[in-house]
């Protein structure tokens, strides 16, 4: 892979998609190069940044408010930042550079949550999610379209897909090629 050098400015990337579309582990592609790594999920919890517990659904109900107050305290102490999980796509505009969005087709999706041992009702919710596309509604009903980038992550591996993420990061200025 070509070598990046990253923009002197402080750069926040915001990583989207359904459970199982790759968003942890391209996370931690960009941890690899030096980025601060927020998982939306575990930071969520650690600081109990939570409304309540969803028992049905077997997870917390983020109080937005109170999760965007608490990553601005991050981003003040931190040089570049990927902030990666569910709740990303709700991320003020003004305090992320670029969001990514990770699809998956759902044939290829379904074989990614089971095995992650996910129960069928679970899975069939993701798999509608991705299927109507609810994450991405959210992000581009967010941010400009000149801040998103929409990658398909079927049948990729996921160093090739974050290749290709920092060639169009470098097409758009928010790094620069070495
Ligand atoms: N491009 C890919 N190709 C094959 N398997 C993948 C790919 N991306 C992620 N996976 C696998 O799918 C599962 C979910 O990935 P993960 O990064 O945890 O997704 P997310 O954080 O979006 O829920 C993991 O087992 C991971 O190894
Ligand atoms: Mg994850």
């Amino acid at each position: 892979m070509q070598n990046f050098v990253w923009a002197e400015e402080m750069v926040v990337i915001a990583i989207c998609g359904t459970p199982g579309t790759g968003k942890s582990s391209l996370a931690e592609k960009f941890r690899s190069l030096g980025f601060e790594v927020v998982h939306l999920t575990e930071f969520v919890v650690r600081n109990e940044l939570y409304q309540g517990y969803d028992k049905k659904r077997g997870s917390y109900i983020i109080d937005e408010d109170r999760m965007i107050n608490a990553l601005k305290i991050v981003f003040r102490d931190s040089e570049n930042v990927v902030v990666e999980g569910l709740g990303a796509e709700i991320l003020p505009k003004d305090i992320v550079d670029m969001c990514i969005v990770l699809t998956c087709q759902p044939f290829v999706l379904e074989q990614r949550l089971l095995e992650r041992g996910y129960g069928q009702e679970k899975i069939d919710e993701n798999l509608d999610a991705e299927r109507f596309g609810v994450i991405l509604a959210d992000v581009m009903a967010n941010y400009d379209k000149s801040k998103i980038i929409i990658i398909d992550t079927t049948y990729r591996e996921m160093d090739e897909i974050f290749e290709d993420i920092c060639n169009e990061l470098a097409r758009r200025g928010i790094i620069g090629k070495a």
